[in-house]
């Protein structure tokens, strides 16, 4: 079955580009119409902020940073930045007016840094310079201590030195259920141990950058790569000491962000508006990729201590678990993912009896922020680990272990934090994709390669994912929407969300275009503007056409009622009889052309536009007690991936990976799988090739593609089986879809398991798990198998064995 076969089975839809569905295609729902920008992408026409025509005399920004990890500015003297070739100004602190924070929760994000860096890294000047590469030239003259003088003072560069030092940026949060003491005391089996998973930079490939025009009457137009144009409005205003109506902030697309642009793009687009501002030019400022890994946060590595105790099926009787997060110097989001991380460690498990504690460390690195997840992805992986030792630890099959411990249906079915799940499909969805990759019969055909190989090894493992949806802050879930019908006919679309690469115009498009049955070539889907939606939500928690989708189709409906009810008085019938279809409107035998209608409302001073406006039902959560129903529901999918190690070199790769997604029913299955494929070879990333390594002095020594690795096409296994589960959403979400953007990160779970246990095939007969650091990079593969091969000469081992990888 090749890629496209097994993708029709499943969706009975065509694939982007295939037979004869395009733009011009009745822009039907649950049809893989291509992306709204896919030609505009290929040909490099696409605009991204850097492509933006440049006003005559812009400017251009760049960053001096701090050298030092923790140091008070003893004193800066900038005369020689100023008198550098091209430069127009330095400006510092004390130029901005406002406030000078770019935090998006508590306002402990300097804009530029004031008496103290907090790492090495942070801006602490900006200059601007007649071109980009005078800018960045002269702004490295931050380096010369002629510039900046520091006192260095004591720097914290771990979660674990921070966690010793009760440094953290947020209080700790602690959820309790039942009496895991007491259960783990009680069982007949248990293991603890520690575990360690690194972090991981967004690597979006446009970089951050924002693009500052003034205009008349303190007025500013802010062009953001941002998942938030409204919060980079808000920042911007409060910078300058303006009230929020001088601010428009656009963002017609970004190349990618990937959660690293939720709350980060605040200091690009505050440093371009401080400087349009006193200056009065437009000015640029976009991060070099080096600057931007030295300044902008990234996913929160963790330090794991865990405890459980199981029965002999392996199901857990009581667990422990302190996940402890590198949250950086400052706060940032870092609160909303510390209580994602905790109220996803059950992931698709029901835990009777928990204890679950999330830390945020403060530490003098860059403060780590969103990353496609959100924190869920740190919560889950714990637990998963934690089954695998498990299962290895009775000498069964992790899958059967993972599945004694699935929620139940109608029974066992309540989550640590008190919502039910009401929707589980994991086991269905478990049994389909068993068969469909044909688990059990090649976990045999392995051991009998093991056993005839003795350097390379084969690993195999299936890992499930649940995954929440919906902002876990209850007033974010709200979105709007601008519909406009033009005299022609023809549709425009504005709405709060954002366009990072993920599709998200294209479905609000179809669903627009479905309200009005007219080809998806009718409607056109404009840039995200601050003018025309107000006090929108991030495009974030993978809510993006949850929300914006329901806002629009919501605005599309009420015009298409009032069309409906002239349609009607024209040609006889009612109203509610009217159909909308293949750009015809037809009621009572009779019909027109939808243009036709459209016409005839504008003479009769029908109003032809509409907002619309849409807020997530059911979501509440009391962040006193950690409980609540934080979901609308929840996404399932799972993995079966099959990995080859080589126990000398500590290589690896990839042969084939098995998934099955939930996207409910999917507005565009093309898109969907888009994302299901990105999100995986996104997460096998993280989980093995990508490593952020801080040297001694906690400056960051991999911040380029040089020094740090992420997945590349010859990194996709060749045989790689995506899929989406047939499956409604329970919820009446929009088209009955489901949220699909963030929960596949999680499912490369499978590839670091089963390189688990390809290396605990290495040492036949070991009765201990293999402890293995993510990243699973060849050095910890090795430093793996080696701690293996020395527990095992010391065997038999008595229970509880111990974990320990950190
Ligand atoms: N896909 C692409 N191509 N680029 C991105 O930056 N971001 C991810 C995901 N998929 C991202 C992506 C993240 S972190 C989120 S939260 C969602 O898309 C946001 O978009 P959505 O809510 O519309 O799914
Ligand atoms: N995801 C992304 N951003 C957020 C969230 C979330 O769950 N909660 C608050 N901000
Ligand atoms: Mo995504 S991490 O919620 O931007």
């Amino acid at each position: 079955m090749n890629r496209t076969d097994s993708f029709i089975a499943q969706t009975g839809a065509t694939p982007a580009g295939k037979d004869a569905i395009s733009r011009e295609t009745d822009a039907a729902i649950g049809v893989s119409l291509p992306h709204e920008s896919a030609a505009l992408h290929v040909s490099g026409e696409a605009t991204y902020t850097d492509d933006i025509a440049e006003l005559h005399g812009t400017l251009h920004a760049a960053l001096g940073l701090s050298r030092h990890a923790h140091a008070r500015i003893v004193s800066m003297d900038l005369d020689a930045v100023r008198k550098a070739p091209g430069v127009i100004a330095v400006l510092s602190a004390e130029d901005i007016p406002g406030e000078n924070n770019c935090g998006p929760v508590l306002h402990d994000d300097p804009i530029l840094a004031v008496d103290e860096v907090l790492y090495l890294g942070q801006p602490v000047f900006a200059v601007i310079a007649e071109t980009h590469d005078l800018a960045r030239r002269a702004a490295a003259l931050a380096k010369s201590d002629d510039v900046i003088r520091y006192d260095p003072l004591e720097a914290i560069l771990t979660p674990a030195d921070a966690k010793a030092a009760r440094q953290f940026v947020l209080p700790p949060l602690h959820l309790k259920r039942g009496e895991p003491d007491a259960k783990i005391a009680g069982a007949p089996h248990r293991i603890s141990g520690t575990f360690e998973v690194g972090g991981q930079e967004q690597f979006y490939l446009e970089g951050q950058i924002a693009y500052a025009v003034p205009k008349e009457m303190d007025g500013m137009l802010v062009y953001s790569s941002t998942q938030h144009p409204s919060e980079m409005q808000q920042v911007v205003a409060h910078m300058l000491d303006w009230p929020a109506h001088n601010v428009v902030c656009e963002c017609r697309r970004m190349g990618g962000g990937f959660g690293g642009k939720e709350s980060q793009s605040a200091l690009f687009a505050c440093v371009a508006a401080l400087a349009a501002k006193l200056l009065r030019r437009p000015v640029k400022l976009r991060a070099d990729r080096d600057d931007d890994f030295m300044i902008t946060g990234k996913r929160h590595d963790a330090v794991y201590e865990y405890e459980a105790g199981f029965d002999d099926s392996g199901r857990i009787l009581g667990a422990r678990v302190e996940i402890a997060l590198r949250a950086g110097y400052s706060a940032d989001l870092s609160g909303a993912v510390a209580t994602r991380a905790l109220c996803h460690f059950d992931n698709a498990y029901y835990l009777s009896d928990v204890d679950i504690v999330a830390l945020c460390c403060k530490t003098n690195t860059q403060s780590n922020t969103a990353f496609r997840g959100f924190g869920g992805p740190q919560g889950a992986l714990v637990m998963e680990v934690m089954l695998d030792s498990i299962a290895r630890q009775l000498h069964c099959d992790p899958l059967d272990v993972r599945v004694a411990n699935y929620y139940g249906v109608g029974e066992r079915d309540t989550t640590p934090y008190g919502q039910r799940v009401e929707d589980n499909i994991i086991a269905p969805l478990t049994d389909a994709l068993l068969d469909s990759s044909d688990y059990r019969a090649r976990r045999a055909a392995i051991a009998a390669f093991n056993a005839g190989s003795p350097v390379l090894k084969r690993g195999l493992a299936f890992s499930p994912v649940k995954f929440g949806i919906s902002f876990n802050v209850p007033f974010l879930n709200q979105a709007g929407a601008l519909v406009h019908v033009y005299k022609d006919g023809s549709v425009l679309v504005n709405h709060g969300g954002t366009e990072m690469g993920q599709g998200l115009n294209t479905k609000v498009a179809q669903v627009v275009a479905n309200q009005f049955g007219l080809p998806l070539s009718r409607v056109r889907v404009t840039a995200t503007d601050t003018s025309k939606v107000a006090n929108t939500s991030a495009t974030a928690a993978s809510t993006g056409s949850d929300l914006n989708g329901k806002a629009a189709e919501a605005a599309a409906q009420t015009i298409r009622a009032r069309l409906a009810e002239l349609a009607a008085r024209q040609l006889g019938g009612q109203a509610d009889d009217v159909q909308f279809a293949h750009g015809t409107v037809s009621v009572n035998g009779g019909a027109m052309p939808f243009e036709q209608l459209v016409g005839a409302a504008y003479l009769a001073r029908v109003q032809l536009w509409s907002d619309g406006f849409y807020t997530t039902p059911k979501v509440h959560w009391d962040a006193k007690t950690l409980t609540g129903h934080p979901f609308y529901y929840f996404a399932y999918g799972a993995a079966v991936s099959e990995v080859v190690i080589d126990t000398l070199t500590g290589e690896w790769k990839l042969l084939r990976a098995d998934v099955l997604h939930d996207a409910g029913q999917s507005i565009n299955p093309a898109i969907d799988i888009g994302q299901v494929e990105g999100g995986f070879i996104q997460g096998m990333g993280w989980l093995t090739t990508e490593e952020l390594w801080w040297n001694r002095d906690g400056r960051l020594m991999t911040h380029a593609p040089s020094t740090y690795k992420i997945p590349s096409v010859s990194d996709t296994p060749a045989a790689f089986y995506v899929r989406l589960y047939q499956n409604e959403n329970a919820e009446p979400t929009v088209f009955r879809s489901k949220a699909v953007g963030e929960p596949p990160l999680l499912l490369p779970f499978s590839v670091f398991l089963a390189i688990r246990d390809a290396i605990a095939a290495a040492v036949p007969g070991a009765q201990t798990a293999p402890l293995l650091r993510a990243p699973a990079t060849p050095e910890a593969i090795l430093d793996a198998l080696d701690a293996l091969q020395a527990a095992h000469a010391t065997e038999p081992a008595t229970e509880p064995i111990t974990d320990t990888t950190a």
